[in-house]
C-alpha cells in the first residue's frame, strides 16, 4: 500500500503531469493567474504568468504564487522532494535531564509518569491533577505544558546564547538583517531579508510578518515582511540524514535534542533579539507576526507557542503536527480517512524529536496534545486557517483541536483573540480570498493597532470526509473563568 504523504502526492502529481501535457497542447492559452493565485509548482499545469503588479514567486517545490509588487520575496532554498526513508527512526534519546526554569514553586517536569487518557487532556488541571483557577495559576500551567511539549515531542529548547550581534543594511525597500550568534566556541550567521512598506515608519517602527520559507497569504500595506530560511536553520529533507543538520546544530551540536520545529522557533527568537538591539532597522519588535503554510505552518505554530514575544501567530494549513491533535488525527484515520498522523510524521521528517517515536503508538500516555500547544500562545492572538480540500490535512482534527484550544482563550476572557477558519475550494497553500476579511481583522487589530476591529472568527464548513465530530467524546471539561 502506498504511504500517503507530501512526497507520495508529488509523485502522483508527476504522473498526472505527464498525462496533462498532452491535453495542455490542445488548450487555448490560459489567462494570467490573479494576484495571490497559483502560478507554478510540481503538478501545476495552469497559468505561469501573473496579473500586472504581481510576480510569480516560488513558495516551495509544490507551489508558486503571484505575489504583489515587483520585489516579491523569494525563498532561498525550497526543500527538494525526497523518497520515503527506508530506516525506522533512530533509538530515542533520553528525555532532557532538567526542566524549564520558571519562577516560584511551579513544578515543570518534562514527563508525567502513569498518565493515560484517550480524550484530550484537560488544560485546566495541573500535572498533579489539581485545578487551575486563576490567571496566575495559568502561568504555571503554561510552563508545565511548555516542558511537556519539549519532553515528549519537540526536544529541549536551549536557553539564550552567550552572545548575539546584528547589523542592518537597507537599499530602497529592501533590507538585510545579518545576525551572528555565538555559543561556547561556535558561531553562526544568518541574514534574513526584509521588504519594507514605502513611506515613513510609525513611531516604534514597522510591524513585521516573519514568513517561514515564503509568504503564502496576503499582507496588508503598512506591514513589513521577512522571509525566514528556516530550512537553513534546521534541514527538513527527510527523516534520517536531516537530523542534526543546519545552523542551529552548528551552534549546539549535532546531538542536541531540539527537533527542527524547536530549532526554527529558536531562530525566530534570535531574529526578535536582533530587531530589539537594532533600532536602525525600523521594525517594531513588539509587533511581530509569524506565519507559514503546511510543514511551515506547523513551524509557525511552534514559534508562537515557544516564543512569547511573537505578537500574532498565523499557522496556515498546518494539519497534524500543527493545529490538529494527534489523538483526533488517529481517530480520523481509524474512521477511514487518509490523513497525516503521529505514526506517519516520525517516519516522514525530522520535524519532531527522536523521543516522540516512543509515544506515537500509544497516544493516550501523552499528557498534552496540540490544543495545549496552541494554548501556549494564549492570551496572545492567533488565527489558524485550514483547507478541507487537501486530503492529507485532517479536517476534523484541526477543528476539534482548535475547539478545545479555544476554551483557554475563553477562560482567560479573550475568546476573540483566537480565530479558526476552515474552508475548501482552493489548492494547498493557495489563499482563499473569502477569508481575507478575517485575516485582515487580526492584522489590523494586533499589528496595525486599529481599534473597533471585530476579530471574532471561528468557523468550519464541516467537511470532515464523512467523519463525525462528537465533542463529548474528546472534551470532558467545563471551561472555568480564570480570575
Ligand atoms: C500504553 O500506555 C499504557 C499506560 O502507560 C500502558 O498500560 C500500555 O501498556 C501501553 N501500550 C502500549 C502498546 O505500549
Ligand atoms: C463580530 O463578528 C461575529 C462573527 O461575524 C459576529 O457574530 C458578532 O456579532 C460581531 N460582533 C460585533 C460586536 O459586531
Amino acid at each position: 500500500m502506498h504511504r500517503l504523504n507530501e512526497d507520495w502526492l508529488s509523485g502522483k502529481m508527476q504522473l498526472f503531469t505527464a498525462v496533462s501535457v498532452a491535453f495542455a497542447l490542445l488548450q487555448v492559452t490560459r489567462a494570467q493567474s490573479p494576484v495571490w493565485g497559483q502560478c507554478g509548482g510540481i503538478g501545476w499545469s495552469g497559468a505561469t504568468s501573473c496579473a500586472s503588479g504581481s510576480v510569480c514567486t516560488v513558495v516551495n517545490s509544490y507551489y508558486s504564487q503571484c505575489l504583489p509588487g515587483a520585489a516579491a520575496p523569494t525563498t532561498t532554498s525550497a526543500p527538494a522532494p525526497t523518497s520515503a526513508p527506508t530506516t525506522s527512526p533512530s533509538a530515542p534519546t533520553s528525555t532532557p535531564a532538567t526542566s524549564t526554569a520558571v519562577p516560584g514553586s511551579c513544578s515543570t517536569p518534562f514527563t508525567v509518569s502513569g498518565y493515560s487518557n484517550t480524550k484530550l487532556p484537560n488544560p485546566f488541571l495541573f500535572d498533579d491533577g489539581t485545578a487551575v483557577k486563576t490567571k496566575e495559576d495559568w502561568e504555571c500551567r503554561r510552563a508545565q505544558i511548555l516542558s511537556l511539549v519539549e519532553g515528549y515531542e519537540a526536544g529541549a529548547l536551549p536557553g539564550p546564547p552567550s552572545s548575539l550581534s546584528a547589523t542592518f543594511t537597507q537599499s530602497g525597500t529592501s533590507g538585510t538583517l545579518a545576525i551572528t550568534v555565538s555559543n561556547g566556541g561556535s558561531s553562526i550567521t544568518f541574514s534574513p531579508k526584509i521588504t519594507f512598506p514605502s513611506g515613513s515608519p510609525p513611531a516604534g517602527g514597522w510591524p513585521l510578518v516573519i514568513a517561514y520559507d515564503g509568504l503564502s497569504l496576503p499582507v496588508p500595506s503598512g506591514i513589513a515582511t521577512m522571509i525566514y530560511a528556516n530550512s537553513d536553520m534546521a534541514q527538513q529533507n527527510d527523516a534520517s540524514t536531516s537530523r542534526g543538520v543546519g545552523l542551529f546544530y552548528n551552534l549546539y551540536g549535532k546531538s542536541a535534542t531540539a527537533s527542527a520545529m524547536t530549532a526554527w522557533a529558536w531562530g525566530v527568537s534570535r531574529i526578535i533579539d536582533a530587531l530589539e538591539q537594532t533600532p536602525s532597522a525600523n521594525i517594531n519588535p513588539q509587533k511581530v507576526a509569524v506565519t507559514g503554510c503546511s510543514r511551515d505552518g506547523k513551524g509557525a505554530l511552534m514559534a508562537g507557542a515557544l516564543e512569547p514575544r511573537v505578537a500574532l501567530t498565523i499557522p496556515q494549513e498546518s494539519g497534524s503536527g500543527g493545529d490538529a491533535c494527534w489523538r483526533l488525527s488517529k481517530f480520523e484515520q481509524d474512521s477511514g480517512s487518509q490523513v497525516q498522523t503521529a505514526t506517519e510524521i516520525v517516519t516522514e521528517n525530522v520535524w519532531f524529536s527522536t523521543n516522540f517515536a516512543n509515544y506515537v503508538n500509544n497516544l493516550s500516555v501523552l499528557p498534552f496534545d496540540h490544543h495545549l500547544l496552541a494554548a501556549l500562545v494564549a492570551p496572545r492572538p492567533m488565527i489558524s486557517f485550514e483547507n478541507t480540500d487537501y486530503v492529507w490535512l485532517s479536517p476534523l482534527s484541526s477543528f476539534g483541536c482548535m475547539t478545545a484550544a479555544h476554551t483557554v482563550w475563553q477562560a482567560l476572557g479573550v475568546p476573540d483573540l483566537h480565530g479558526f477558519e476552515q474552508v475548501g475550494g482552493h489548492a494547498h497553500c493557495a489563499w482563499p480570498s473569502s477569508l481575507t476579511p478575517q485575516l485582515n481583522a487580526f492584522f489590523d487589530r494586533f499589528l496595525l493597532g486599529q481599534s473597533n476591529v471585530n476579530t471574532t472568527a471561528f468557523a468550519t464548513n464541516n467537511q470532515f470526509n464523512g467523519v463525525t465530530w462528537n465533542q463529548a467524546n474528546w472534551i470532558d471539561w467545563t471551561t472555568p473563568t480564570l480570575t
